[in-house]
């Protein structure tokens, strides 16, 4: 088993579940069997974050791209995340798990919607982890809603154009009041971003690796997690800065 210091836990991981069509076609399957592969991942990865203390999961379940596949595609995904909620919801609960959703989920069928509603509700105070799911998500989508409800705003005099900042802009995401990813993940060799939390990856550790998402295991979790702890993150700062930084914080100098 790989180790990992579990003092130094990344708060917030963010995965991108990628190639289960390739692992079904490995396994000569047709893509949906990889996808409900892909939902067992789902289940063993979750489970791993919240043993292990991560506070904050998002997935990339379904993209706001993923509408254009063909519909019996998007119906198995469909189904698959309604079969999720309807077998994980005690699980949810014993965990302690909150559920939460980024994305146009108004795109979704009432059926799914009103499920996510139900599972949203009952763990709502759930605060032992947050499980963010990504829904016909797209970050520029994302980033033009924020606009232009900015411009909404500033017009109705809720919102001043000086008082638009980093801070602010991002309190207009979907992702408001979660703190930003430290480690994104992407499964299956592909090293792209694919319209995933654009703003919110700024200084993100980026970890790419070639297991198919189906193959994903808690083992490669923790890969992942300890090639994030050998790195330095800088926020943009000299590493003697940043030495001075935590000198000043084991002093209680400066707040964290
Ligand atoms: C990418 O693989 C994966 C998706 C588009 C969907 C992810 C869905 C799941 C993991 C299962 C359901 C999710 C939940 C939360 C229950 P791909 O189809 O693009 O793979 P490929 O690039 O190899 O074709």
């Amino acid at each position: 088993m790989i180790k990992i210091d579990t003092d130094r836990l990344p708060r917030h991981i963010a995965i991108i579940m990628d190639g289960n069509g390739r692992w079904a076609e490995k396994h000569t399957m047709g893509r949906i069997r990889g996808h409900r592969k892909g939902a067992q991942a789902v289940r063993t990865v979750v489970r791993a974050c919240r043993e292990i203390g991560i506070r904050y999961l998002t997935l990339f379940a379904f993209s706001s791209e993923n509408w254009e596949r063909p519909a019996k595609e998007v119906q198995a995904l469909m189904f698959l995340l309604e079969e999720y909620l309807d077998k994980e919801l005690a699980e949810l609960q014993k965990q302690e798990i909150r559920l939460t959703t980024i994305g146009d989920i108004e795109r979704l069928t009432p059926v799914v919607r009103e499920k996510l509603f139900q599972v949203k509700e009952s763990t709502a105070t759930n605060d032992k982890m947050v499980l963010n799911l990504a829904l016909s998500y797209g970050a520029q989508d994302e980033m033009i809603m924020a606009i232009k409800k900015i411009i909404e705003d500033c017009g109705s005099g809720k919102m001043e154009i000086k008082a638009i900042n980093k801070e602010t802009f991002s309190q207009y995401l979907y992702t408001s009041g979660m703190p930003d990813p430290d480690l994104m993940i992407r499964t299956s060799g592909e090293c792209r971003i694919s319209n995933f939390l654009l703003w919110q990856l700024a200084y993100t550790e980026l970890y790419f690796t070639k297991v198919l998402w189906p193959d994903f295991t808690k083992d490669d979790l923790y890969k992942a997690i300890a090639s994030y702890q050998k790195r330095e993150r800088r926020f943009g700062l000299t590493s003697e800065q940043l030495k001075e930084v935590n000198t000043e914080m084991c002093k209680g100098k400066v707040n964290a």
